[in-house]
């Protein structure tokens, strides 16, 4: 049952995220349809290498895309966490970006998916891949749901990219503001009052 079915989402409650929420940026149907196209694109990618693939999530922006995109994805891979801050707390600007806690997981020789919610500066991903890189992986590859065009740099490619979007600030389907709204089922853009 999709969460359009939630009985849960159509009573009212004293908190509800609904308010704090400008305008949908992407439905969750959206969301769906375009998840479900790129496990295909890193299937094909991937082809026979998927052998031994180890996805890297980077906790927690990527947990509920994570848990889609692999659902979608029908070979053996390995899971390994990883955890980076950019500390952004009650702020939306980027802050310096820090390892939190590392890979759990041996890589050597291994193929690498890292899967991150969205390419913002690029600050979280140079950390990790550089931190990756390190352990010798047979390659190393990079997954994000969003990308914003305007600001992500241009010496810094990712492979897979669900929704190049405009600079603002999002929530919803695991993107969080000060560590809220990630279970809201969308992608919405989040009332800059909130923040400013
Ligand atoms: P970067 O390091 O500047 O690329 O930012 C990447 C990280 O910042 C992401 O993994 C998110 O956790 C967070 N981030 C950047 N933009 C947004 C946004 O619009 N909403 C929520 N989190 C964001
Ligand atoms: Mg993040």
């Amino acid at each position: 049952m999709g969460a359009a079915g939630c009985s849960a989402l159509r009573r009212s409650y004293n908190v509800p995220m609904e308010r704090d929420i400008e305008r949908i940026l992407i439905s969750r149907k959206c969301i769906s349809e375009r998840v479900s196209a790129l496990a295909d694109s890193i299937g094909e990618t991937y082809g026979a290498d998927s052998e031994g693939l180890v996805i890297v999530p980077i906790l927690a922006g990527s947990v509920i895309f994570l848990a889609d995109l692999i659902r979608c994805l029908p070979f053996k891979m390995k899971i390994g966490l990883m955890t980076v801050s950019s500390y952004r707390g009650k702020t939306t600007s980027a802050g310096e970006s820090r390892l939190i806690q590392d890979l759990n997981l041996d890589i050597e020789d291994r193929h690498v998916l890292v899967v991150d919610d969205i390419l913002d500066t690029g600050s979280t991903l140079r950390l990790v891949v550089g931190e990756l890189r390190q352990r010798r992986p047979a390659s190393v590859r990079i997954c994000v749901l969003l990308r914003k065009r305007s600001k992500a740099p241009r010496d810094f490619s990712v492979d897979f990219v669900g929704f190049d979007i405009e600079d603002v600030f999002v929530v919803g389907y695991g993107l969080d503001y000060n560590d809220h709204y990630r279970n809201w089922p969308d992608i919405g853009v989040l009332k800059p009052e909130l923040y400013e």
